[in-house]
């Protein structure tokens, strides 16, 4: 059986540095919506050795996640499953990213659950800015709905997203998603625990990344006020996610790690 390590988000950015990491010991599978994308990346992973393929997925809905780990449990026994796929507020309006960030966190982690087995780890992909709304604003009374219904779980959120003026509400709605994706994480370590399945979100701070240049017109003015004064390093998050993944870390689950170079530290002093 092949020890497979599945990559949302792995047509680029901090996915496709973290299969070059993962796929030292791991049969690599990226997915992503843009084929295209996917396939240069799977040129780069050959070109260095690694074995890799891709498949098409997008988060945001259920089908297709459930496909993507039909098919991943298929060729082998899935050890790590590296949840990297977001949206960024520069990317799409503001229920497009709650969509893709809270309700494709919801979609990844329940369906993986299904095909992971004892031993293996799962890893949501979070962001500092679920840690800068401020507390006022954010409806985490209302988490707890998207447990019980998807449906009201968005309308909640996007009330208060909607109650914002409308030029901050695609910032607001991606920092709520991703408050949302560590309390999810959280709130499902017992349950996977049960299995013998560990799960962590990771924070990122500001990375060189796509995305990260997308938003860099907000982001160079912020760096100035962290600790470490410069964008992180794609490696510098892939090794850290192959660290938690690595069974050594027995121990370690139902936690977020903030890897932001101090930025929110910075902002208590
Ligand atoms: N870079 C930063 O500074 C930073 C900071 C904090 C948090 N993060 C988080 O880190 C993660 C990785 O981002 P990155 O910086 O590496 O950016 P990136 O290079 O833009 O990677 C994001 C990937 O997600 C995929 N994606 C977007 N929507 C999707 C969907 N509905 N279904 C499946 N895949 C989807 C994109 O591919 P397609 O468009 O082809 O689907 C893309 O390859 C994200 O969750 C992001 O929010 C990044």
């Amino acid at each position: 059986m092949k020890n497979i390590c599945v990559i949302t988000g792995g047509g680029s950015g901090m996915g496709l540095a973290t299969a070059k990491v993962m796929g030292q010991d791991h049969y690599i599978i990226i997915s992503g919506r843009t084929v295209e994308k996917l396939k240069k990346a799977i040129d780069e992973l050959t070109e260095l050795g690694i074995d890799a393929e891709a498949f098409a997925c997008d988060v945001s809905d259920k089908k297709s996640v459930e496909k993507l780990a039909k098919h991943a449990s298929k060729l082998g026994c899935i050890k790590s499953v590296i949840h990297a796929a977001g949206m960024s507020p520069n990317m799409a309006d503001a229920e497009a990213i709650m969509k893709v960030n809270a309700l494709g966190t919801i979609h990844v982690n329940d369906v993986f659950f299904q095909y992971m087995e004892n031993g293996s780890c799962l890893i949501d992909v979070s962001s500092m800015s679920g840690y800068m709304i401020p507390e006022i604003i954010m409806p985490n009374k209302h988490y707890k709905l998207s447990r019980i219904s998807h449906r009201q779980f968005m309308k909640k959120m996007m009330q208060r997203v909607n109650l914002l003026p409308k030029k901050h509400r695609t910032g607001v709605s991606y920092g709520i998603s991703k408050n949302f994706v560590i309390w999810y994480a959280k709130t499902d370590a017992k349950k996977f625990a049960q299995k013998g399945i560990r799960i962590v979100s990771v924070s990122p701070g500001l990375f060189e990344t796509p995305m990260g240049e997308m938003e860099k017109e907000i982001s160079k003015d912020f760096i100035e006020k962290c600790a470490i004064k410069r964008y992180g390093k794609v490696e510098e998050i892939a090794y850290l996610f192959r660290y938690i993944a690595d069974k050594k870390l027995s121990y370690l689950t139902g936690v977020d790690i903030l890897c932001d170079g101090g930025c929110v530290a910075s902002q208590l002093s």
